[in-house]
């Protein structure tokens, strides 16, 4: 695989973009934007990096879709963030648009890409381009679980006082405070976390988690970029090398967790072709009532994208 293209050069595509071509596993990335010179220049930046942390990854800025023919992979960044006091799926009316016309514009140069969505609202915008794309649901996901697991592990990894690489966990749902963080299923050095963290504290961390998205807006101003852009960069990795890394992602249900026709975080196995596999953890009943709240909450975001019939 040869050529990534990043729709939106702004924090998150940029980032995108910046991390990629660090790990040096693809020939060349095009990072497109409507501000095409934003996008020549946050291109054109990174190139002038590369001398200095060693990376022969050739990038190309652009605000034309026939720079990204024949691209392996698309990660689409596109769309407004939102600003303090807003949640994620305020973005819809705006983002829905431009998610589905900027699908339209890379089919028209790319035939059979991968797409991974970063756009908000996540799940429903992943839901978007599939269903503008008619590609094979392996083919289209989204990116919010690696994310919303890095910020477990962290908060995780403060409070332990160790490093994050220690900590191992996984995290299901939509993209949004109704996300499920999986204490059961959460390890420091393959030891459970509940030997090691109360479940008081353990609770405190969860709901920091579930709103830790919003954490950053209310600091910032506007969303957050390093750890988003890292996470997509992480998922593009284990396409490129084919590692098949497990990862929650937000995928096409149909049947798994008792879900069908929705896009829903849940750990997968992610490979040169896409999803490769959906993987199925026992959930208790508590978990699996949180799950189910979880996807209410996305299906009713879904209904409002369906009702604007793009
Ligand atoms: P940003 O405002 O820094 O960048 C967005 C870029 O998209 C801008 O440069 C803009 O010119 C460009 N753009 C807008 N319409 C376009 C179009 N039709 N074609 C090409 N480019 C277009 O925003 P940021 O912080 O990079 O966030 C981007 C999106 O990612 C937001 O919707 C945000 O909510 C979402 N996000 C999702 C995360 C996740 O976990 N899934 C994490 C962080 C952000
Ligand atoms: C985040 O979780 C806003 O979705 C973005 O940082």
């Amino acid at each position: 695989m040869n050529k990534v293209t990043v729709v939106g050069a702004g924090n998150v595509g940029a980032t995108v973009a910046n991390v990629l071509a660090h790990k040096d596993i693809v020939k060349e990335i095009v990072l497109l934007d409507l501000q095409d010179d934003l996008a020549r220049g946050k291109a054109l930046d990174t190139w002038e990096q590369a001398p200095i942390d060693y990376y022969s990854t050739r990038l190309m800025g652009t605000g034309d879709y026939k720079d990204t023919a024949g691209s392996d992979v698309v990660v689409i960044t596109a769309g407004v963030p939102r600003k303090p006091g807003m949640s994620r799926d305020d973005l819809i009316t705006t983002n829905a648009k431009i998610v589905t016309s900027v699908t339209k514009s890379i089919l028209e140069y790319s035939k059979n890409p991968i797409i991974i969505i970063v756009s908000n609202p996540l799940d429903v915008m992943t839901y978007a381009a599939y269903k503008t794309s008619g590609l094979d649901k392996s083919r289209v996901f989204g990116m919010a679980g690696i994310l919303d697991t890095a910020r477990y592990r962290a908060f995780l990894a403060s409070e332990i006082d160790t490093s994050p690489k220690e900590i191992q966990a996984v995290l299901m749902g939509g993209h949004g405070d109704t996300m499920v963080p999986l204490p059961r299923y959460t390890t420091v050095a393959g030891i459970p976390v509940t030997e090691l963290v109360s479940e008081e504290r353990i609770e405190a961390i969860v709901n920091r988690t579930k709103k830790g998205g919003g954490e950053l807006v209310q600091l910032m101003g506007t969303s957050a970029w390093y750890a988003p852009g890292a996470a997509a960069a992480q998922m593009v990795e284990s396409i490129l090398k084919d590692e098949n890394r497990i990862f929650p992602c937000c995928v096409k249900l149909e049947g798994e967790y008792g879900q069908k026709d929705i896009f829903l975080g849940v750990p997968v196995k992610l490979g040169r072709s896409g999803i490769k596999q959906v993987i199925e953890l026992k959930l208790n009943d508590d978990e699996m009532a949180l799950l189910n709240e979880s996807a209410a909450h996305v299906r009713k975001v879904k209904d409002s994208f369906d009702a604007m019939g793009l």
